[in-house]
């Protein structure tokens, strides 16, 4: 059973303050510029912490990649697997927050845990958010969708936790959708 890891998040820096007073404000500044600079991640880090990835799939295919060194589940939906998902009422649902970096805070429908031009996709990653097991499925569990098998988290087709001890949905991280590509930009933050 695979764990996926913690990893650093390049923007997340700590920020230093200078504090410079008087006549020797100017040659301080710079020094400090050229510092405060260099601490700003580059173009080149950014880059490396973001993923393009081609979703051109047909209906009942997913792929997964490995992503700041976690798994993300890409899918393109059937039909029966969209309607499946969408009949569920939130009210349902054991964690009613989309958990949707694109849209914090926003319901967790199926709408607003899916993309393209019929929901038919989805994307999050495949970290259960009880301990970290990578989820297996689709068609897996009691609902159809991600199960994992660590402590019994079942998930259904939009990735929502509906029984056992995982308390909140598979989080989607923040990322740009366009003409069959996606680019994943930020890990979600709870
Ligand atoms: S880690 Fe998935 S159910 Fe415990």
């Amino acid at each position: 059973m695979s764990t996926a890891e913690d990893h650093h998040d390049p923007e997340r820096r700590d920020f230093l303050y200078y504090a410079t007073a008087g006549a020797g404000a100017v040659t301080a500044g710079a020094v400090v510029w050229p510092l405060v600079n260099q601490m700003n991640p580059s173009a080149d880090v950014r880059a490396l912490s973001e993923l393009r990835q081609d979703i051109e799939m047909e209906p009942g295919e997913q792929i997964r990649v490995l992503w700041q060194g976690k798994p993300v589940f890409i899918r393109r939906r059937t039909e029966e697997e969209i309607n499946s998902a969408r009949d569920v009422p939130v009210g349902d649902l054991q964690d009613p927050d989309a958990r949707n970096g694109n849209d914090y805070g926003a319901p967790a429908t199926d709408a607003n845990r899916s993309f393209g031009e019929n929901d038919e996709y989805v994307l999050f990653m495949g970290v259960c958010t009880h301990l970290g097991c990578v989820p297996v499925g689709a068609g897996e569990g009691d609902f159809g969708g991600w199960f994992c098998p660590c402590h019994g988290s079942h998930y259904d087709m939009a990735g929502r936790i509906r029984r056992g001890p995982a308390p909140e949905n598979l989080h989607i991280p923040e990322f740009d959708f366009e003409e069959g590509v996606v680019v994943l930009k930020k890990q979600y933050k709870p």
